[in-house]
């Protein structure tokens, strides 16, 4: 029987309920994929997708990252993800000083404390890891390195839950997912201006000092708008993906008890663990840039002015890049290709160590609160978001 006809859809049902399948035809039968019926391309090959992600002069950020942008042209906020340089280029040498990785360090405690806090609340008899574990901890930390009040927190959250949300079929913003963004906007325009008042040892009251250089060369302050939308962009970019990437981990751990094993005989593995796991099952699914030119690619050429994915959780499965790409193994030779988990290029991962040390952190507990564990497959949910993967319940017995 001939194989359906291939088609990338990027909010439909089956495309959420399992990505890889469609990745693996893509890189085979269409490296370079046009979509006639939405007129965007898709690259899913390793050497194709990481020279995109290079080439940042030919594939540009500043339409937005997901496809509705992208065709609308209107990004939500300003935001150092949606710039090019040379904005881009002072915004990132801002920021990189709040993210340096003795900053990262100061921030071990916190971790520690936040993850052993949930867990401690857990109930290992009915344990959901996503809802009681994964998704408040992570956004706790980046609001608290913020300076979002403690009631304020767990808020936020839900703005960026309700902001990603998608429905299947579902590609522009529906109005509920701007007014979160929207709320959550305001909420932290309001914060700023408070800071600017009364400034505190906290992120945002340090973007309200710093300055950058404009295009005359003299230095400018961030405005309050600047600084509202980088405290929404590090909610979302900075929770979500670290809750996804630990509810996967567990899924795959329980799927590979061998694996599990080994960390719990060497947790000295836990780092190798976790880039393993940004490869194989790594939350972000893509990114959408915009084409400003015909360009040459090693399987072909996308042409100027279109939607292009760069889908880098298809190009870390692919085979030309990767040994048995398609099999999950904390012990592989990670000196073979670039792991596209966070992105690559100038847009590459600000807050890389604190997701791997966030993802570290979590690991070492969880080995410690469930050294062996049941998963209740039947009882998953997968999340149905733009550009993410992973899931909103992994019902969890701990096993005695
Ligand atoms: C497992 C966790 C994470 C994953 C998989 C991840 C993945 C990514 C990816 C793929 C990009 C590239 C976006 C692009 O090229 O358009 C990115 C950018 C970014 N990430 Fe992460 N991320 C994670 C955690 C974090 C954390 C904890 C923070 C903040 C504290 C953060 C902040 C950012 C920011 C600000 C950018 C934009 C950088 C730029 O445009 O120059 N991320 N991330």
């Amino acid at each position: 029987m001939a194989a359906p006809e291939l088609r990338f859809d990027p909010v439909a049902q089956d495309y959420f309920d399992n990505p890889y399948e469609i990745y693996r035809r893509m890189r085979d039968e269409a490296p370079i994929y046009y979509d006639a019926e939405q007129d965007f391309y898709a690259l899913t090959r390793h050497a194709d997708v990481a020279a995109a992600f290079k080439d940042y002069e030919s594939f540009s950020s500043a339409r937005g990252c997901d496809l509705g942008m992208v065709r609308s042209g209107e990004v939500p906020q300003k935001s150092i993800i949606f710039m090019d340089p040379p904005d881009h280029r002072h915004m990132r040498s801002l920021l990189n000083k709040a993210f340096t990785p003795r900053a990262i360090q100061s921030q071990r405690d916190t971790v520690t404390e936040l993850v052993e806090h949930y867990l401690a609340k857990a109930d290992p008899n009915n344990f959901d890891v996503v809802q009681d574990f994964s998704g408040p901890f992570p956004v706790e930390v980046i609001t608290r390195m913020a300076g979002v009040p403690e009631d304020f927190r767990q808020q936020v959250r839900h703005w960026i839950d309700t902001s990603l949300q998608r429905e299947p079929g579902q590609i522009s913003w529906s109005e509920e997912n701007m007014k979160a963004n929207i709320d959550s906007g305001v909420y932290y325009y309001g914060l700023v201006l408070e800071r600017r008042e009364n400034p505190q040892d906290d992120m945002i009251s340090r973007l309200i000092a710093a300055e950058i250089p404009c295009e005359n060369g003299e230095m400018r302050k961030l405005d309050d708008v600047e600084i509202a939308g980088f405290a929404t962009l590090l909610g979302g970019a900075g929770a979500e993906t670290v809750t996804k990437l630990v509810g996967s981990a567990v899924v795959v751990f329980a799927e590979h008890p061998d694996q599990w094993q080994m960390l719990l005989d060497d947790r000295s593995k836990i780092p190798d663990a976790v880039e393993e796991l940004l490869r194989y099952v790594g939350p972000v699914q893509y990114n959408v840039r915009y084409s400003l030119r015909d360009v040459e690619l090693p399987s072909g050429t996308v042409p100027a002015n279109k939607p292009v994915f760069l889908m880098g959780a298809s190009a870390n499965r692919d085979p030309r890049a990767f040994d048995d790409a398609e099999t999950f193994d904390i012990t592989r030779d990670r000196s073979q290709a670039q792991n596209l988990g966070l992105g690559y290029g100038i847009h590459s991962c600000l807050g890389a160590a604190l997701a791997r040390m966030e993802s570290a952190i979590a690991l070492d507990h969880l080995l410690d609160f469930m050294p062996r564990f049941e998963v209740d497959f039947d009882g998953l949910e997968r999340v149905h978001m733009q550009n993410v993967a992973g899931f909103h319940h992994v019902p969890v017995k701990v096993l005695r």
